[in-house]
Protein backbone atom coordinates (compact mmCIF):
# COMPACT_ATOMS: atom_id res chain seq x y z
CA UNK A 1 0.00 0.00 0.00
CA UNK A 2 2.45 2.01 -0.38
CA UNK A 3 2.19 5.59 -1.79
CA UNK A 4 3.59 6.32 -5.70
CA UNK A 5 5.86 9.01 -5.54
CA UNK A 6 3.56 10.65 -8.09
CA UNK A 7 0.70 11.35 -5.71
CA UNK A 8 2.76 13.09 -3.26
CA UNK A 9 3.70 16.23 -3.48
CA UNK A 10 6.71 18.23 -2.15
CA UNK A 11 5.27 21.65 -1.37
CA UNK A 12 2.07 20.06 0.34
CA UNK A 13 1.88 21.56 4.13
CA UNK A 14 2.12 18.27 6.47
CA UNK A 15 -0.92 19.33 7.86
CA UNK A 16 -2.84 18.76 4.58
CA UNK A 17 -4.22 15.47 3.76
CA UNK A 18 -5.08 14.45 0.74
CA UNK A 19 -8.60 12.40 0.32
CA UNK A 20 -6.41 9.52 -1.18
CA UNK A 21 -3.55 9.65 1.69
CA UNK A 22 -6.68 9.95 4.17
CA UNK A 23 -8.18 7.20 2.48
CA UNK A 24 -5.00 4.68 2.68
CA UNK A 25 -4.34 5.51 6.43
CA UNK A 26 -8.12 4.89 7.05
CA UNK A 27 -7.51 0.91 5.50
CA UNK A 28 -4.41 0.53 7.17
CA UNK A 29 -6.01 1.16 10.33
CA UNK A 30 -9.44 -1.21 9.58
CA UNK A 31 -6.87 -3.58 8.08
CA UNK A 32 -4.46 -3.59 11.12
CA UNK A 33 -6.44 -2.58 14.16
CA UNK A 34 -10.57 -3.20 13.09
CA UNK A 35 -11.11 0.32 13.49
CA UNK A 36 -13.23 2.23 11.21
CA UNK A 37 -13.02 6.34 10.82
CA UNK A 38 -15.94 5.99 8.22
CA UNK A 39 -18.43 7.66 10.75
CA UNK A 40 -16.68 10.12 12.28
CA UNK A 41 -16.07 13.72 11.12
CA UNK A 42 -13.22 14.05 8.46
CA UNK A 43 -12.53 17.41 10.25
CA UNK A 44 -12.14 15.71 13.62
CA UNK A 45 -10.03 13.19 12.23
CA UNK A 46 -7.33 14.60 9.85
CA UNK A 47 -7.07 17.15 13.36
CA UNK A 48 -6.12 14.30 15.30
CA UNK A 49 -4.08 12.72 12.34
CA UNK A 50 -1.96 15.80 11.88
CA UNK A 51 -1.00 16.04 15.76
CA UNK A 52 1.13 12.57 14.84
CA UNK A 53 2.50 14.01 11.48
CA UNK A 54 4.04 16.72 13.83
CA UNK A 55 5.26 14.23 16.50
CA UNK A 56 6.53 11.74 14.10
CA UNK A 57 8.36 14.50 12.27
CA UNK A 58 6.96 13.37 8.96
CA UNK A 59 7.58 15.99 6.66
CA UNK A 60 4.02 14.77 4.60
CA UNK A 61 1.17 13.15 5.28
CA UNK A 62 2.17 10.60 2.55
CA UNK A 63 5.15 10.08 4.42
CA UNK A 64 3.22 9.90 7.70
CA UNK A 65 0.72 6.89 6.11
CA UNK A 66 4.34 4.78 4.69
CA UNK A 67 5.61 5.31 8.43
CA UNK A 68 2.17 3.68 10.11
CA UNK A 69 2.84 0.48 7.26
CA UNK A 70 5.65 -0.13 8.85
CA UNK A 71 5.64 0.87 12.54
CA UNK A 72 2.45 -1.16 14.95
CA UNK A 73 3.73 1.50 17.95
CA UNK A 74 2.98 4.06 15.66
CA UNK A 75 -0.43 2.93 14.62
CA UNK A 76 -1.00 2.37 18.67
CA UNK A 77 -0.11 5.92 19.25
CA UNK A 78 -2.50 7.17 16.12
CA UNK A 79 -5.43 4.82 17.50
CA UNK A 80 -5.12 6.64 21.15
CA UNK A 81 -4.69 9.92 19.73
CA UNK A 82 -8.13 9.36 18.05
CA UNK A 83 -10.44 7.97 20.49
CA UNK A 84 -9.05 10.36 22.76
CA UNK A 85 -9.77 9.31 25.98
CA UNK A 86 -9.72 12.31 28.84
CA UNK A 87 -12.12 12.41 31.43
CA UNK A 88 -11.96 12.65 34.94
CA UNK A 89 -14.11 12.08 38.13
CA UNK A 90 -17.40 13.46 38.01
CA UNK A 91 -16.62 15.38 34.93
CA UNK A 92 -19.15 18.24 34.91
CA UNK A 93 -20.14 18.03 38.49
CA UNK A 94 -23.56 19.46 38.21
CA UNK A 95 -24.73 16.69 35.98
CA UNK A 96 -23.78 13.95 38.40
CA UNK A 97 -25.65 16.40 41.13
CA UNK A 98 -28.95 16.19 39.26
CA UNK A 99 -28.16 12.24 39.11
CA UNK A 100 -28.39 11.89 42.39
CA UNK A 101 -30.92 14.16 43.80
CA UNK A 102 -33.30 14.33 41.03
CA UNK A 103 -32.73 10.75 38.77
CA UNK A 104 -31.38 8.02 40.56
CA UNK A 105 -34.35 8.42 43.25
CA UNK A 106 -36.96 8.57 40.67
CA UNK A 107 -35.01 5.08 39.04
CA UNK A 108 -35.39 3.76 42.85
CA UNK A 109 -38.97 4.87 43.02
CA UNK A 110 -40.13 2.81 39.83
CA UNK A 111 -38.21 -0.01 40.28
CA UNK A 112 -40.18 0.13 43.60
CA UNK A 113 -43.39 0.98 41.61
CA UNK A 114 -42.95 -1.85 38.86
CA UNK A 115 -42.15 -4.61 41.77
CA UNK A 116 -38.20 -4.80 40.34
CA UNK A 117 -35.23 -5.61 42.29
CA UNK A 118 -32.87 -4.45 40.19
CA UNK A 119 -31.68 -1.37 38.11
CA UNK A 120 -29.27 -1.59 34.99
CA UNK A 121 -26.71 1.52 33.87
CA UNK A 122 -25.06 1.90 30.68
CA UNK A 123 -21.84 4.34 30.03
CA UNK A 124 -21.03 4.22 26.61
CA UNK A 125 -17.52 5.72 26.18
CA UNK A 126 -16.50 5.32 29.61
CA UNK A 127 -12.42 5.91 29.11
CA UNK A 128 -10.59 4.93 32.46
CA UNK A 129 -13.33 3.97 33.94
CA UNK A 130 -13.89 7.56 35.71
CA UNK A 131 -17.78 8.05 34.45
CA UNK A 132 -18.99 4.68 35.66
CA UNK A 133 -17.11 4.58 38.71
CA UNK A 134 -18.09 8.47 39.95
CA UNK A 135 -21.98 6.88 39.63
CA UNK A 136 -20.85 3.94 41.70
CA UNK A 137 -19.47 6.12 44.16
CA UNK A 138 -22.75 7.99 44.00
CA UNK A 139 -24.78 5.42 44.96
CA UNK A 140 -22.49 4.15 47.64
CA UNK A 141 -22.62 6.58 49.50
CA UNK A 142 -25.88 8.22 49.19
CA UNK A 143 -28.08 5.29 48.35
CA UNK A 144 -26.82 2.40 50.86
CA UNK A 145 -30.51 1.98 52.25
CA UNK A 146 -31.81 1.32 47.99
CA UNK A 147 -29.10 -1.06 47.72
CA UNK A 148 -30.02 -3.20 50.33
CA UNK A 149 -33.30 -3.44 48.49
CA UNK A 150 -32.66 -2.48 44.85
CA UNK A 151 -29.41 -4.38 42.97
CA UNK A 152 -28.04 -2.08 40.58
CA UNK A 153 -25.47 -3.07 38.13
CA UNK A 154 -23.27 -0.60 35.73
CA UNK A 155 -22.20 -1.82 32.18
CA UNK A 156 -19.79 0.57 31.10
CA UNK A 157 -18.37 0.07 27.19
CA UNK A 158 -15.43 1.83 25.25
CA UNK A 159 -14.09 0.73 21.44
CA UNK A 160 -10.73 1.32 22.98
CA UNK A 161 -9.03 -2.05 24.62
CA UNK A 162 -6.10 -0.28 26.40
CA UNK A 163 -8.22 2.19 28.44
CA UNK A 164 -10.71 -0.85 29.34
CA UNK A 165 -7.41 -2.05 30.99
CA UNK A 166 -6.40 0.87 32.76
CA UNK A 167 -10.68 1.14 33.72
CA UNK A 168 -10.08 -2.67 34.97
CA UNK A 169 -6.88 -1.68 37.36
CA UNK A 170 -8.82 1.80 38.77
CA UNK A 171 -5.63 2.96 39.56
CA UNK A 172 -5.85 7.46 39.08
CA UNK A 173 -3.18 9.74 39.40
CA UNK A 174 -4.41 12.98 41.35
CA UNK A 175 -5.74 15.22 38.43
CA UNK A 176 -8.48 12.24 37.83
CA UNK A 177 -9.73 13.07 41.47
CA UNK A 178 -9.73 16.90 41.40
CA UNK A 179 -13.36 17.09 41.54
CA UNK A 180 -13.99 14.44 44.22
CA UNK A 181 -14.27 15.50 47.76
CA UNK A 182 -11.70 14.74 50.64
CA UNK A 183 -14.41 12.67 52.48
CA UNK A 184 -14.99 10.37 49.05
CA UNK A 185 -11.13 9.93 48.74
CA UNK A 186 -10.66 9.11 52.53
CA UNK A 187 -13.40 6.26 52.61
CA UNK A 188 -13.18 4.88 48.75
CA UNK A 189 -9.53 5.19 47.74
CA UNK A 190 -5.89 4.34 48.96
CA UNK A 191 -3.37 6.36 48.04
CA UNK A 192 0.33 4.91 47.47
CA UNK A 193 3.35 6.77 45.83
CA UNK A 194 1.02 9.38 44.55
CA UNK A 195 -1.42 7.17 42.57
CA UNK A 196 -5.51 6.66 44.03
CA UNK A 197 -6.21 3.15 43.97
CA UNK A 198 -10.28 2.68 44.20
CA UNK A 199 -11.13 0.18 46.40
CA UNK A 200 -12.63 -2.89 45.32
CA UNK A 201 -16.17 -2.68 46.74
CA UNK A 202 -16.69 -0.03 44.30
CA UNK A 203 -14.82 -1.82 41.09
CA UNK A 204 -16.86 -4.56 41.61
CA UNK A 205 -20.13 -2.80 40.77
CA UNK A 206 -19.21 -2.12 37.19
CA UNK A 207 -18.54 -4.40 34.82
CA UNK A 208 -16.34 -3.24 31.70
CA UNK A 209 -16.64 -4.59 27.82
CA UNK A 210 -15.34 -3.75 24.80
CA UNK A 211 -17.41 -2.82 22.35
CA UNK A 212 -18.96 -0.01 19.69
CA UNK A 213 -21.32 2.06 20.43
CA UNK A 214 -22.93 1.76 17.33
CA UNK A 215 -24.11 -1.94 18.88
CA UNK A 216 -25.84 -0.24 21.58
CA UNK A 217 -28.80 -0.76 19.72
CA UNK A 218 -28.50 -4.62 21.05
CA UNK A 219 -28.41 -3.83 24.40
CA UNK A 220 -31.95 -4.11 26.61
CA UNK A 221 -33.38 -2.61 29.51
CA UNK A 222 -31.05 -0.01 30.55
CA UNK A 223 -33.07 2.50 33.25
CA UNK A 224 -29.90 4.76 32.75
CA UNK A 225 -27.67 5.45 29.70
CA UNK A 226 -24.57 8.16 30.19
CA UNK A 227 -23.11 8.65 26.21
CA UNK A 228 -21.27 11.50 27.24
CA UNK A 229 -18.31 12.90 24.78
CA UNK A 230 -18.27 10.66 22.72
CA UNK A 231 -21.13 11.58 19.79
CA UNK A 232 -19.60 15.20 19.11
CA UNK A 233 -16.73 13.15 17.12
CA UNK A 234 -19.70 11.80 14.65
CA UNK A 235 -21.03 12.67 11.60
CA UNK A 236 -24.98 14.09 12.15
CA UNK A 237 -26.05 11.07 10.77
CA UNK A 238 -24.13 8.59 12.52
CA UNK A 239 -25.31 10.31 15.41
CA UNK A 240 -28.90 10.11 14.88
CA UNK A 241 -28.18 6.58 14.77
CA UNK A 242 -26.49 6.46 17.84
CA UNK A 243 -29.16 7.83 19.50
CA UNK A 244 -31.83 5.84 18.55
CA UNK A 245 -29.94 2.84 19.38
CA UNK A 246 -29.82 4.21 22.82
CA UNK A 247 -33.37 4.85 22.87
CA UNK A 248 -34.04 0.95 21.75
CA UNK A 249 -31.22 0.23 24.63
CA UNK A 250 -33.28 2.08 27.12
CA UNK A 251 -36.30 0.32 29.54
CA UNK A 252 -39.34 2.15 29.02
CA UNK A 253 -39.47 5.53 31.35
CA UNK A 254 -35.78 4.92 31.41
CA UNK A 255 -32.76 8.22 31.48
CA UNK A 256 -30.44 9.21 28.76
CA UNK A 257 -27.91 11.53 29.73
CA UNK A 258 -25.20 13.80 26.68
CA UNK A 259 -22.20 15.74 27.27
CA UNK A 260 -22.92 18.76 27.54
CA UNK A 261 -21.94 20.34 23.92
CA UNK A 262 -24.02 17.37 22.72
CA UNK A 263 -27.45 17.29 21.62
CA UNK A 264 -30.46 15.48 19.98
CA UNK A 265 -30.67 15.59 16.95
CA UNK A 266 -32.91 14.65 13.81
CA UNK A 267 -35.49 12.03 14.12
CA UNK A 268 -33.94 11.39 17.55
CA UNK A 269 -36.02 14.54 18.99
CA UNK A 270 -39.03 12.07 18.51
CA UNK A 271 -37.79 9.96 20.85
CA UNK A 272 -36.67 11.40 23.64
CA UNK A 273 -38.22 14.32 26.27
CA UNK A 274 -35.72 16.74 27.63
CA UNK A 275 -35.92 16.78 31.23
CA UNK A 276 -33.09 18.69 31.62
CA UNK A 277 -32.05 21.37 28.81
CA UNK A 278 -28.64 22.58 31.20
CA UNK A 279 -27.55 19.36 32.16
CA UNK A 280 -28.33 17.54 28.99
CA UNK A 281 -30.93 14.97 30.73
CA UNK A 282 -33.69 13.23 28.50
CA UNK A 283 -36.17 10.50 28.94
CA UNK A 284 -37.60 7.73 26.40
CA UNK A 285 -40.79 7.77 25.27
C1 LIG B 1 -13.54 11.92 25.55
S1 LIG B 1 -13.77 10.29 26.16
C2 LIG B 1 -15.25 10.52 27.12
C3 LIG B 1 -15.16 9.78 28.44
C4 LIG B 1 -16.37 9.98 29.37
N1 LIG B 1 -17.59 9.56 28.75
C5 LIG B 1 -16.48 11.42 29.80
O1 LIG B 1 -17.37 12.14 29.36
O2 LIG B 1 -15.61 11.86 30.57
C6 LIG B 1 -14.39 9.47 24.70
C7 LIG B 1 -14.32 7.95 24.80
O3 LIG B 1 -15.15 7.41 23.75
C8 LIG B 1 -14.52 6.26 23.24
N2 LIG B 1 -15.02 5.98 21.89
C9 LIG B 1 -14.70 6.62 20.73
N3 LIG B 1 -15.33 6.03 19.69
C10 LIG B 1 -16.07 5.00 20.23
C11 LIG B 1 -16.92 4.02 19.67
N4 LIG B 1 -17.13 3.97 18.35
N5 LIG B 1 -17.51 3.12 20.50
C12 LIG B 1 -17.28 3.15 21.86
N6 LIG B 1 -16.46 4.06 22.44
C13 LIG B 1 -15.88 4.98 21.64
C14 LIG B 1 -13.04 6.61 23.26
O4 LIG B 1 -12.24 5.44 23.23
C15 LIG B 1 -12.92 7.38 24.57
O5 LIG B 1 -12.54 6.57 25.64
Amino acid sequence: MEIPATMTNPDRNSHEISPDTFDIIGKILKNRTGFSLDSYKDKCIKRRISIRIRATHSPTAEDYSNLLLNNDAELDNLLKVLTIHVSHFFRNPTTFDKLRTEILPILFRQAQTEGRDSLTILSVGCASGEEPYSLALILREYFAEQLSQVQVRIHAIDVDAATLVNARNAVYTEDRLAEVSEELRTRYFDCRDNKFYLHQSVKEMVTFEQRDLYETGSFADFNLALCRNVLIYFERTVQEKILSGLAAALHSGGFLVLGKSETMVGESRKLFKTICPVERIYQVL
